[in-house]
Formats: C-alpha cells, sequence, structure tokens
C-alpha cells in the first residue's frame, strides 16, 4: 500500500515539476498517453544517449540504424505479428467493457496463477470456477475470450481497404532485421555483430497503463546480435550479463532487479527472460533478452525471397545467422529511474525533503544557477552562459535560497551553484551537493572540469 502511495506521489510530482504530463489533458485526456514535459525529456534523451552510449558507442561490432516506423505491411506477415500478435480478451457482458483474461486471473489470484502458463480454454475455466468478476461493474458474466490483435492499423494512399491497409510498427525489432543485408554489405560487417536501434513503437493496449508503464505509444531501445549457431547461447548469456549491469551502472539498486525466465517459449525460441523491477505496483518486466534461432531472418527470405544467407569470408560457409534480441522500453526504464531515485528525508529540523537521486549522466540539469539575490544576476547569468555550453544548466533566481534548492532537490539536480557577494570579488561561487547537502567553495573557472568529471557514465 505505501509502495502504491509512493507511484501517487511520484506521477503528482512528475506534473508538478515538468517531468511527464498527462496526454491531451485539456480535452479530458486519453488513456495510456503522457507527455514528457522540460524536465523529463531531458531525463528521457539522457537515459537514451547512456543506453546508445553503452550499446553502440562502445561497441565497436554494434551498428546504429533509424528505420521508418511505417513498413511494408508483408513485413508484418513475415514477423507473425499479423497472425499473433494478440491478447487474450473478453468483454463484460453487463459493462460492456474490454479486458485482459490473464490480468485478471493475475489481479484475482494475487500473482499466485500464472496465466502465461495456461491455454485461452484453462484461462476461461479458471474465471468461471473462480467467480472472477469484472473490475468495472463488479458482475461475472462474460464473453468467451477472442485474441485482440495489438497493432494500430492505418492505411496507405486515397482508397481504403485492404490491400492499403499499413500499420505503425508494434516493435522496432523488424527495422534492425530487414536491414540486415544492407548493413552487414555497407559497414563490410562480419558475423558475430550487432544492429541496435531507438524509436517509437504503438501497441493497441486495452489495459490500464500504471503510469508510463504500459502505454499505446512508447519508445524502445533493442539490440539485434547475430551470430552463428552454436554461439548464441553464449551472446545470450552474455547480453542477460549486459543488460544487468547497465542498470547497475545507471544507478538502480540490485535488490529491485531479478531475472525471470519465459514459462512459454515461442516454438522457434530457444531461451528466453526479463529483467524485473520491483516496481510500487509490485514484480514486473523492464527488459526482455530472447535467444531466437534464425527465425527471423528465416522467414524474411521466405517472405520477401530474397537470401538472407551470409557466406563466411574465411570458411565459405554459408548460413542464416540466429539472433538474440536485447529490448527494454525507453519509458519503462524512465518509470524505473523515477521509482527508484525517490526518496522522501527526514531533515533535523523535522521538514521532510523530497529528492530525486538521479545518477548525474542522466539527471535532466547537470547544475543550477543560484544568485543569492536578485542584484547579482548579472554575474549569475555569466556563469549560467558559459556552463550552458557543457551542459543543461537550469536558472532560478526567484523565491528564498532554501525553497531554491528543494525544487532542484525534487528534479534531482546534482549540484547547485550559488552566487553570492563573494562572487564578485574573488570569482568563487558555493557548490552545493544534492544528496549531501554539503557545500564548499570552488573557482567559477574550475566548474565546468569539475562537472565533467562527475557525470561521467
Ligand atoms: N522486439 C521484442 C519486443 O518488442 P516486448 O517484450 O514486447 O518485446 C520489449 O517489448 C520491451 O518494450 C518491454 O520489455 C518493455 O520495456 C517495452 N514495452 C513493451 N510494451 C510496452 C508498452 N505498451 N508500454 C511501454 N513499454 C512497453
Amino acid at each position: 500500500m505505501e509502495k502504491l502511495k509512493n507511484l501517487d506521489k511520484i506521477v503528482m510530482l512528475c506534473k508538478n515539476r515538468g517531468i511527464i504530463f498527462p496526454g491531451s489533458e485539456i480535452y479530458g485526456g486519453m488513456g495510456n498517453t503522457w507527455d514528457y514535459g522540460p524536465v523529463g525529456v531531458e531525463l528521457k534523451n539522457n537515459i537514451k544517449r547512456a543506453w546508445w552510449k553503452r550499446f553502440v558507442q562502445e561497441s565497436p561490432t554494434t551498428y546504429g540504424v533509424d528505420a521508418a516506423i511505417l513498413m511494408n505491411s508483408r513485413v508484418w506477415d513475415a514477423s507473425g505479428h499479423t497472425a499473433s500478435f494478440s491478447d487474450p480478451k473478453m468483454d463484460c457482458k453487463n459493462c460492456k467493457t474490454r479486458h485482459r483474461a490473464d490480468n485478471l486471473i493475475s489481479a484475482h489470484s494475487k500473482g499466485k496463477e500464472n496465466p502465461d502458463a495456461m491455454s485461452n480454454e484453462e484461462m476461461e475455466a479458471y474465471i468461471q470456477a473462480h467467480h472472477v468478476c469484472c473490475p468495472n461493474c463488479g458482475k461475472c458474466d462474460w464473453t468467451p475470450i477472442r485474441q485482440f490483435n495489438l497493432m494500430f492499423e492505418t492505411s496507405r494512399g486515397v482508397t481504403d481497404g485492404d490491400t492499403n491497409k499499413i500499420y505503425l510498427r508494434p516493435e522496432t525489432a523488424q527495422g534492425e532485421f530487414v536491414n540486415f543485408l544492407n548493413i552487414q554489405r555497407s559497414m563490410r560487417a562480419k558475423v558475430p555483430f550487432g544492429i541496435a536501434q531507438v524509436g517509437k513503437a504503438f501497441r493497441n493496449e486495452i489495459t490500464p497503463g500504471n503510469f508510463i508503464f504500459r502505454t499505446i505509444e512508447f519508445e524502445q531501445m533493442e539490440h539485434q546480435q547475430f551470430c552463428k549457431e552454436g554461439d548464441d547461447h553464449k551472446f545470450y548469456e552474455e547480453y542477460k550479463q549486459k543488460a544487468f549491469n547497465f542498470l547497475l551502472d545507471l544507478g538502480i539498486k540490485k535488490e529491485n532487479l531479478r531475472f525471470k525466465d519465459h514459462d512459454k517459449l515461442a516454438h522457434y525460441a530457444k531461451a528466453a527472460c526479463d529483467i524485473q523491477y520491483n516496481y510500487p505496483i509490485g514484480w514486473d518486466e523492464l527488459n526482455g533478452i530472447h535467444n531466437r534461432s534464425n527465425y527471423d531472418l528465416s522467414r524474411h527470405q521466405e517472405y520477401s525471397g530474397k537470401s538472407m544467407e551470409y557466406t563466411d569470408p574465411y570458411t565459405n560457409e554459408k548460413y542464416i545467422p540466429n539472433v538474440v534480441e536485447y529490448s527494454i522500453g525507453a519509458d519503462r526504464l524512465t518509470l524505473v529511474v523515477l521509482c527508484d531515485a525517490y526518496d522522501e528525508e527526514t531533515l533535523e529540523n523535522g521538514e521532510t525533503r523530497v529528492v530525486m537521486h538521479f545518477h548525474p549522466a542522466i539527471a535532466p540539469f547537470k547544475v543550477a544557477i543560484l544568485p543569492l539575490q536578485k542584484n547579482l544576476s548579472e554575474k549569475a547569468k555569466e556563469v549560467y552562459s558559459s556552463l550552458s555550453k557543457d551542459f543543461m544548466c537550469d536558472y532560478d533566481e526567484a523565491g528564498s535560497i532554501g525553497k531554491r534548492y528543494r525544487r532542484q532537490d525534487e528534479i534531482g539536480t546534482p549540484f547547485c551553484v550559488t552566487i553570492d557577494f563573494d562572487t564578485l570579488e574573488n570569482d568563487t561561487v558555493t557548490i552545493r551537493y544534492r544528496d549531501t547537502m554539503k557545500q564548499e567553495r570552488i573557482a567559477i573557472e574550475k566548474l565546468a572540469e569539475f562537472i565533467k568529471e562527475k557525470i561521467k557514465f
């Protein structure tokens, strides 16, 4: 209960401090959509940048791509999404609301039952036997389960109809698979190598979103490792570890993370697991790692008619590479970062300080420039304009210095720089640390180097 209260507090803080707002709010909102404000967009961009740095910039054998969101609809036939990217849905005959059968069972059994391991018939039987009722109206009168495809459809060109039907991509991964040959040839890449992408994906989710945990429009950060069969297990283990270490390095507490193997594997998959996080709503998925055999490239070969074979330059052996996929939602990770960083401290004077302990590398603002009084603003703006060439800086001259510090604590700014009358005399400032609230004096000319050192990732 206490933890759920924290999620409400985080949602409020996000709204009040320009981190995340409800989508289309002045029109009454739109379910499962959220807008990132001036502070939140910095946080999410920094998270995406940290991921790209770790998985593309620092990997000599990974290539980045930014593929189109709208793809030839045959892509989704090949990937299996048109046929089976669906959730088991039931309608309440009384109030006409639609629900996911697996979620109804999880909620009713308080997570003790595992609907992922059940067939539709078994789920229907469970719901009937345990009188699982509609969370909206309380009646137990359900339609049979139907599979509901999660892809958003749209149409291309002037005439409507099935031939013009296209989809908003439900995952970024296919943009990596369809560019396998382009990237291999243009970059003279040798298997094993990786292709990574960060971009939007869309799913027609009807389940309540729990803030940005589940949204209908979200960003994914995905990495496909192409390798020879036999090496796939090694890469699967390697990416499990890399994915976990990335989270630890971002400052996520180890006790809030765990691996969870999938109970049901797709017929082509050799292994699959999630890293779960202990959210205020309980343990749930943060990211997935998947050993997918050569299913993806084989299917694209079959549907496109283009050979996806790779020829080993040393042995001349020809084969369709296997894929180990690592996929994490940028918004899901932003939620994890927010939950993990949120803290309420009781100060010596009895007041409560809300503070976001973000890793400095992903903090929205690295430094806030605060003139002690308004008549020091000229000097403060000088400092701001010099530091803002290197870092996102905030500038605030309104209100008491104590309140300004609190505001920066709430958006996780790791350093506050106060300009006072001594600054005019000797070009030094006070730097205040967010986490310890300690303060020390530092020369203005040393500030940039000092901050650069502290925000390394
Ligand atoms: N290509 C594999 C794939 O898309 P997934 O488990 O469906 O796998 C990967 O999605 C990640 O994307 C999830 O672990 C989660 O972090 C994020 N994600 C999926 N659906 C989401 C949604 N509706 N809202 C926010 N993030 C989502």
